[in-house]
């Protein structure tokens, strides 16, 4: 049976449950952000006033250290300062225009606090300059929600860098930033310094799209314009993208990009080490889900595959609006979303894919290492739901080398190759595969030993009626060779050309 909920309410009574100030303004402040995430929120909103340039400045060496973040957008008159001071000052159930990248009417006063105990607003409008105070020991002390409107604001710290419109966001009181330091002002300065640096990347990353493009949004650290650091490194003319497919969903459409990263050698150290992160390519590989433009959440493939070596290179390029965000969950924090069924399951295809793709390439190099023609040092052989690499005996330098040995010592060369191969440092190798695999290099040989090698594949019966070309190509391809081409090649040419190696 269906319950009448009115009719129950006319058979209770009610109290007075008025949230308590002064607690309810301390709890706004845990839930969950970090300095980087609380920034992102207060330039959201300045990206929705419609600044072009944003400048994050900070103050750390004075004995209340300061973060502002000014900006030249619409500015507020005083009754929207007023209403934008208040927690909860739009419905979440609102709808919200296309560019509006802010959902609950909480941001700025929840980001905030989640670092300092004062938020300072000072707006200009219309040439009229409004200022507002949170105050969260002056809430407690006073217990009730009354804001504070400073008469004078030209004390306030960074009020001059404020233009004719525009909007400056000031947080004092930075205990949660200074991390229980605060008796020691150098290393305070030190750890708060060091947080603010570590938020860069990440501003850098959320906020590329805007920060590209042919009008870009100026985001400035400290003087500093910041660049757009573009996840897909599609400046990188070896980054391959993927056709955008679009999806329809009941509240909007979504547009999926799938891009392979360039390997590792094909970009330098620089652009490689600043898109892979602190945490490493391994650990960025995944779904990068924008929300107009804005990145909230990336580097995780949202718990429908793991983040595996296969498809390291991988990164999904998810656009959504602002009208879904019920359907993805959006958090206050806009640092986390959860995939709708629907999207789950086509994302799940878009996933094999990947693999499948990935697994393809991997199974080419595989064959390549089995193929006799190209003659391998190493054989991977798949046998009985095992794979087993093993020195490949046969190979003209092992053999030759072999043949030449008088046959008391012939064995005993053979068994020792086989010692190495069973003996092959697996674990070691995958550990190092799976999180430091750009760093595994092959050994540079010296000339002598490269030179036996060459000339071991040249003379080799294995090879004989080939020609000299046909027998460099088959060498490009695999190690020792290939890591040290250019020797090779000249070690082919001053031998096949007669005249005696070096
Ligand atoms: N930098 C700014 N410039 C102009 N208006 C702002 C700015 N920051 C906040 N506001 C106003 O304050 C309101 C409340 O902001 P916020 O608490 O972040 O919630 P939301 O962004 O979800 O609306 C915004 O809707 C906007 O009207
Ligand atoms: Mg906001």
């Amino acid at each position: 049976m269906l319950r009448n909920h009115n009719v129950v309410a006319t058979t209770m009574r009610r109290a007075d449950a008025t949230p308590h100030a002064a607690s309810l303004i301390e709890g706004l402040r845990d839930i969950g952000y970090s300095l980087e995430t609380a920034l992102c929120d207060i330039i959201d909103n300045s990206i929705t006033a419609g600044a072009t340039r944003i400048q994050v400045l900070t103050e750390t060496s004075c004995d209340d250290p300061w973060i502002a973040v000014i900006d030249d957008g619409l500015g507020m008159s005083e009754d929207e300062l007023i209403a934008a001071m208040r927690p909860g000052s739009r419905n979440p159930l609102e709808p919200r225009s296309g560019a509006d990248l802010g959902r609950f009417g909480l941001g700025l006063k929840s980001a905030s606090f989640s670092q300092c105990r004062r938020l300072t607003v000072i707006t200009r409008k219309n040439g009229t300059t409004s200022s507002a105070i949170w105050d969260i020991d002056d809430v407690a002390e006073r217990n009730d929600w009354s804001v504070q409107l400073p008469l004078d604001v030209s004390e306030i710290p960074a009020v001059e860098e404020l233009g004719p419109a525009g909007t400056l966001v000031l947080w004092q009181k930075l205990d949660r930033l200074s991390g229980g330091l605060s008796s020691n002002a150098a290393k305070l300065a030190e750890v708060m310094n060091r947080r603010i640096a570590d938020s860069e990347r990440h501003l850098r990353l959320v906020f590329h799209r805007f920060m590209e493009g042919p009008k870009p949004l100026h985001l400035e650290l400290n003087g500093r314009t910041l660049q757009p650091l573009d996840p897909f490194a599609r400046k990188n003319p070896a980054t391959i993208a993927d056709p955008e497919e679009h999806m329809s969903l009941p509240n909007g459409d979504m547009q999926v990009q799938s891009f392979t990263l360039p390997h590792h050698r094909q970009m330098s150290k620089a652009d490689w080490d600043d898109i892979g992160g602190p945490e490493g390519h391994l650990k960025s590989q995944g779904f990068y889900i924008y929300r107009e433009k804005r990145l909230i959440l990336h580097g995780t493939w949202c718990g429908l595959c793991r983040q595996s070596e296969l498809t390291k290179l991988s990164r999904v390029r998810i656009d959504i609006t602002n009208s879904m965000d019920a359907d993805w969950k959006i958090d206050v924090k806009k640092s986390s979303a959860q995939l709708p069924p629907l999207v789950r399951d086509r994302l799940r295809k878009v996933i094999e894919r990947i693999q499948d793709g990935s697994k393809r390439t991997y199974r080419k190099q595989g064959q390549k290492l089995v193929d006799q023609a190209r003659m391998p040092m190493w054989n991977r052989i798949q046998e009985k739901g095992q794979i087993r690499y093993q020195p490949n005996v046969d190979h003209p330098a092992f053999a030759t080398f072999a043949e030449n040995l008088p046959p008391e010592y012939r064995r005993g060369f053979l068994n020792c190759i086989a010692l190495v191969g069973a003996s092959l440092p697996l674990e070691t190798l995958h550990m190092d595969m799976s999180s430091v695999a750009e760093q595994i290099a092959p050994q540079q040989l010296d000339e002598d030993t490269l030179a036996q090698a060459v000339q071991a594949m040249l003379s080799s019966p294995a090879l004989a009626g080939k020609g000299i070309q046909e027998i460099t190509l088959l060498m490009k391809d695999v190690d020792p060779f290939r890591s040290s081409w250019a020797d090779t090649q000249r070690l082919i040419e001053t031998s096949s050309s007669g005249e005696p190696n070096p």
